[in-house]
């Protein structure tokens, strides 16, 4: 078995590789490149749309499927611009922005280092920069033909909204009883000032969003439930336990409708960053959307005889910010016998690829053997047949794509029926029985635990 002499992850070497080895290997493409591309506008290609796929999976069978009181909804993006008036956004969802007078460059007011905010100095040209400008961050645009303020919509900055609009829907169709919880994932906007931190921030996103609906004299005790549950959730992602934190939100750093934030942070190689939020959002947006829609939104306790308007317990989750966190986790260079390997060590679970399937060559019967198992094997697993190349070559491609198995098929599986089949992290080759690799994989994906 090769030796792995040396072994260095993404926060050693500069984010570049990682946007280079995307691209190289189909997980993102910049939007519209043919034209120079969009700022801060990324495609998933055909690996990256299936590791985001099998995040958000994930997700929804953690958040929905594992609890028998947390109920799923889809919920259209363009909603009544009243809700966004009721919730806050229209007047609270804002940045200080300031402007350089002389390279136009804009930046957020909060982000600039307090040298140049107090001097009135742009950090990248010197010049002289404006006073601080309150900029609302939603994105408008108009339903119908006639662009008046009668068709005015906004995109959704979040996804929670559309949660609590159905809350009396979901309440009478759902059968449910408090607590229990709503969950959406979709798509999210926000005219942001990005920075260049690849797929990070960006205008248009996708969040995972759950609404927890609780009696308001237990909300201590479900934010902490739900504070260590998200964070749990994110090792049994596969992330490194070492990279993830907590950070408190001070009083600065409330959202407006939060009584108190956690976030759930991992060490991107710019930092410490948010990865995901724990909001306590008491009974604000409920009462809210009681104040502007004159419906009632409360609860009735059959039980108690009791009537209240329920606090809410939020999880909320970035789900393109989970494809950075999985891939800057899973990066890894190592030396391999004087060579370079580069290799994602993602969980199997999430692997574009579950298995890559090779014959040694291609004639002698072995390349229609190799695509026989692969097609039994396709009932199971996402799989990619490969005859292009030497098999050194082979396994790095797959490496590069995160795929945890590869077989290959020789001389010996013709006669014995066995194959190669080769670990991606540890690059340990054993014989398996064609008949058994089904079993094999499965057991290897339920027991897989990353070395380092
Ligand atoms: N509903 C609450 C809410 O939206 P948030 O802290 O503003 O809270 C939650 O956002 C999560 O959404 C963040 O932790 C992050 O993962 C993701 N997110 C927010 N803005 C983003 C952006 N511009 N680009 C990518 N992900 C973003």
């Amino acid at each position: 078995m090769a030796q792995i002499s040396s072994e260095v992850s993404l926060s050693e070497v500069s984010m570049d590789r990682l946007v280079s080895l995307c691209k190289r290997r189909g997980f993102i493409f910049q939007s519209s490149e043919i034209y120079g591309g969009l700022s801060s506008a990324w495609d998933y290609g055909p690996l990256g749309v299936e590791l985001k796929n099998r995040i958000q999976r994930f997700w929804w069978r953690e958040m929905t499927q594992l609890h028998d009181n947390i109920v799923g909804l889809d919920a259209a993006i363009m909603m009544h611009p009243r809700v966004w008036e009721a919730s806050g956004h229209v007047e609270n969802f804002t940045d200080p922005l300031v402007d350089c007078k002389q390279c136009k460059q804009r930046f957020r007011a909060d982000q600039l280092e307090e040298k140049a905010l107090a001097e009135h100095k742009c950090p990248e040209c010197g010049g002289e920069l404006t006073e601080p400008r309150l900029f609302n961050l939603m994105f408008k645009t108009h339903l119908g033909p006639v662009a008046d303020n009668g068709s005015l919509v906004y995109l959704r900055p979040e996804t929670a909204q559309g949660i609590y609009v159905n809350f009396k829907n979901v309440l009478q169709t759902g059968r449910v009883k408090i607590p229990f919880g709503i969950a959406q994932a979709g798509k999210a906007f926000r005219n942001e000032i990005t920075t260049k931190n690849f797929i990070f921030r960006t205008c248009e996103f996708e969040q995972m969003e759950m609404q927890f609906f609780i009696h308001p004299s237990e909300d201590g005790k479900w934010f902490e439930h739900w504070k260590e549950a998200r964070f749990e959730y994110y090792k049994k992602l596969g992330i490194r336990e070492k990279k993830l934190r907590f950070h408190q939100h001070g009083p600065d750093e409330l959202a407006h409708y939060a009584k108190i934030a956690f976030d759930i942070e991992y060490e991107f190689p710019f930092g410490w960053k948010e990865l995901e939020g724990i909001h306590n959002r008491t009974n604000y947006d409920l009462k809210r959307h009681i104040e502007f829609s004159g419906k009632d939104l409360s609860y009735l306790d059959d039980g108690k005889k009791e009537r209240f308007i329920p606090y809410v317990i939020e999880t909320s989750a970035g789900l393109t910010r989970t494809v950075l966190t999985v891939l800057s986790d899973a990066y890894t260079e190592e030396e391999v016998g004087g060579e370079k390997r580069v290799v994602l060590k993602m969980h199997p679970l999430l692997a574009p690829v579950t298995v890559g399937v090779f014959p040694l060559v291609k004639k002698d019967g072995l390349a229609e053997l190799a695509r026989d198992i692969e097609a039994n094997l396709r009932q199971d697993f996402s799989t990619f047949y490969d005859q292009g190349g030497a098999i050194g070559r082979r396994y790095r491609r797959q490496d590069e794509a995160g795929t945890p198995f590869c077989l290959t098929i020789d001389y010996q599986s013709k006669d014995d029926g066995t194959v190669t089949l080769r670990y991606r992290d540890s690059m340990e080759q054993v014989r398996v029985h064609r008949d058994d690799l089904t079993g094999a994989i499965n057991k290897a994906v339920k027991e897989y635990k990353r070395e380092s």
